[in-house]
């Protein structure tokens, strides 16, 4: 299948940057474009270079070392911005000016207090001086999803006849649904003369939780770039998370016939980076790179990972840089993953041995949450000792535990994870397929 190209263009040092907690040093700043640089994204929008002294010397700093993408520096629709985003990005190898001035009547008539036409000047105004510094210029109608789609047209039109390379269509807040983004998209390109001309872009903020839908939705409308961010930060709710939208395109290329020139083995350094740098934590569900993205706790699942991981996962976690899947400990596990973890700790059970550690694993596990080694240990000495006691007759708990200890001893090394699965139990003489489906709980 023929694949169409999509142009990421990562926002995460600007409007990224712009979410609380997440601001960086010019040196954070050109860690991170490093990475993004590694990551292959084709954009880097540096930031927003009027915005302070440090965000110009960040986006200066990274124009002049990160030689393989655009970089991208942010300007409203006047002079001082766009005078001062050249400025910043003159030296890149591939600079771009991105210009932005809200279209929807609502900033114009609170924020901006301008009327239509006044903005739509305006916005010629700007595209044309930004053109006259880079060839590259972005044109973006801030709020465009609240905007009146006539004059949507009329502004996108302007931009393109004053040289606009770039028309990116923002959903600022949010707000839009996929159906809707997608007929928007549809509409700009049937009624805007030489829209085929440039890139249109999609650049969605996740207020309720559609940014990363609308953005494929917009693609799929005919959108050939993507603003995105790592880990989704990003404004309030943040923007449409780069590595969703590259693993949606990549693990649904059946749907999606698009690609990326992202190398998705960096999307978890990638985002560790941000997180180190920022102090920011990544939710542990978040989709691609959260903590527990590809790890199973319930026992149906780890037993059913363990025979085959493509039981429940859609991806393989190193292909997104994640370095393994994990099976956690706790209530839900089953004695399959709880053989497995003590097998790799050095210990083998028969089945009756492996019944009672379980019993108290359970009775821990809803207890503290999460079994960790050190407990899981202590609870084997414990199961150890009491299959010695009742094999040799012995009564007194000190011997028990020394039998415990010495077991453990023995078995000093951990053996390295078993592929043959299920593991054969010696005493297991009801082994069926009701047994292997237990196996699981
Ligand atoms: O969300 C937004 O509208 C923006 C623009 C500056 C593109 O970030
Ligand atoms: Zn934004």
């Amino acid at each position: 299948m023929e694949r169409t190209r999509i142009t990421v263009f990562d926002t995460s040092l600007r409007d990224g940057e712009q979410s609380p907690g997440c601001s960086m040093t010019v040196q954070e700043k050109l860690r991170l474009a490093h990475q993004l640089d590694r990551l292959g994204v084709d954009v880097i929008e540096a930031g927003f270079p009027i915005a302070s002294e440090g965000d110009f010397a960040a986006v200066q700093a990274i124009a002049a070392v990160v030689r393989r993408p655009m970089i991208a520096a942010l300007a409203r629709a006047c002079t001082p911005d766009i005078e001062r985003a050249w400025q910043a990005v003159q030296h890149a190898a591939r600079p771009r000016i991105h210009v932005f001035l809200a279209t929807s009547d609502i900033h114009l008539k609170y924020k901006l207090k301008i009327s239509r036409e006044q903005c739509l000047n305006q916005a010629v105004d700007a595209v044309r001086l930004a053109k006259s510094f880079c060839q590259d210029v972005e044109f973006s109608p801030e709020d465009a999803t609240r905007t009146d789609p006539d004059f949507l047209c009329q502004v996108v039109q302007a931009v393109i006849d004053g040289g606009a390379t770039t028309v990116n269509i923002p959903d600022t807040v949010g707000y839009t649904t996929p159906a809707e983004f997608g007929e928007l998209i549809r509409t700009l390109r049937a009624r805007v003369r030489g829209i085929e001309n440039v890139t249109i872009s999609a650049h969605c903020h996740n207020d309720l939780g559609l940014a990363v839908a609308n953005s494929l939705a917009a693609i799929e409308a005919g959108v050939r770039q993507v603003e995105c961010t790592i880990n989704g930060i990003g404004e309030r709710a943040g923007n449409a998370s780069l590595e969703e939208i590259v693993m949606a395109m990549h693990v649904r290329r059946d749907r999606l016939a698009y690609e990326t020139a992202v190398v998705t083995e960096q999307l978890y350094p990638a985002s560790q980076m941000l997180s180190e740098i920022t102090g920011v934590p990544v939710q542990p569900n978040k989709a691609i790179i959260g903590r527990n993205a590809f790890a199973h706790e319930a026992g149906i699942h780890q037993d059913g990972v363990l025979k085959n991981p493509l039981t429940y996962e859609i991806m393989t976690p190193q292909s997104v840089g994640v370095p393994d899947s994990t099976l956690v400990l706790g209530k839900h596990s089953g004695r399959h993953a709880l053989a497995i973890r003590c097998e790799q700790l050095g210990y083998q059970f028969d089945r009756r041995e492996l019944d009672d550690l379980y019993k108290r694993f359970v009775t821990l596990a809803d207890r503290i949450k999460q079994v960790g080694d050190h407990h899981l240990l202590e609870l084997i000495g414990n199961t150890k000792a009491q299959a010695q006691n009742s094999a040799f007759g012995s009564n007194t708990l000190a011997a028990a535990a020394s039998a415990g200890s010495d077991t453990k001893r023995e078995r000093a090394v951990p053996i390295p994870p078993r592929t043959d699965f299920p593991i054969p139990f010696p005493s297991a003489d009801h082994h069926g397929e009701q047994e292997d489906y237990l196996w699981g709980v």
